[in-house]
């Protein structure tokens, strides 16, 4: 990988921190904001830099032939998957002592940690993937009351669709352009 592309990951990653950060802590000064606009806000910023990060990193180094992208990114010295690009800017989010958690589910995932964890988050999923739009839910968690909102993951990129359909564990392969992959869990604590 060369040295801009580790310049413009570090900037995006380090860009989602801070914004992430500025949430988090606008949640504990105001108390009349509510959970869901709170996911909102998180829902688009991660939304944003995941296309970006998809559309003109992964799809174009990848179209260039200039850096394979790979599961095993850091052996292989590729880029992260989207999905692993975010996996470890929410595990970063622990170090900023952020209250809030996200993740990827999916009906059909390619990795079997990341199907949904519980029936109602099934039966949650099935609803973002019919109708498109945002599930919302309150669920505890070790003693704790979480408002959870799942929003639908979508096959921005060619780079999504393809590698989808063709991995070798892949549970369904027609997946097509701007098709519901599946869900983007937000997680924030409730007092
Ligand atoms: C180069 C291959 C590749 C690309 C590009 C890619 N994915 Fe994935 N995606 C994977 C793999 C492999 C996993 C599981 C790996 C893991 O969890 O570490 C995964 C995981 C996911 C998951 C969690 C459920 C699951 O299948 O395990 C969702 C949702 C998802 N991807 C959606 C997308 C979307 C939407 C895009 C485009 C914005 C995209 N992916 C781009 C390979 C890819």
């Amino acid at each position: 990988m060369n040295g801009k592309t580790t310049a413009l990951i570090g900037g995006l990653a380090l860009l989602c921190l801070i914004i992430g950060g500025m949430v988090g802590s606008r949640m504990k000064v105001d108390n009349n904001i509510s959970a869901r606009t709170v996911a909102d806000y998180l829902h688009a910023v991660i939304e944003a830099d995941r296309t970006f990060y998809t559309q003109h990193i992964v799809e174009r180094m990848e179209d260039m032939l200039i850096v394979p992208v790979s599961e095993k990114w850091r052996e292989e010295q590729g880029l992260p998957l989207p999905v692993q690009f975010l996996r470890e800017s929410s595990e970063s989010l622990r170090a900023l002592d952020a209250p809030f958690r996200y993740r990827l589910v999916s009906l059909w995932p390619l990795n079997s940690q990341n199907a949904p964890i519980s029936p109602e988050e099934k039966d949650a999923l099935e609803q973002v993937v019919k109708n498109g739009d945002v599930v919302e839910m309150e669920v505890m968690l070790d003693g704790q009351r979480y408002f959870k909102a799942i929003y639908p993951d979508r096959a921005v990129s060619r780079a999504c669709v393809s590698c989808h359909n063709a991995h070798t564990e892949a549970p369904k392969r027609d997946f097509r352009l701007n098709d519901v992959v599946g869900g983007l869990v937000i997680q924030i604590p409730l007092e």
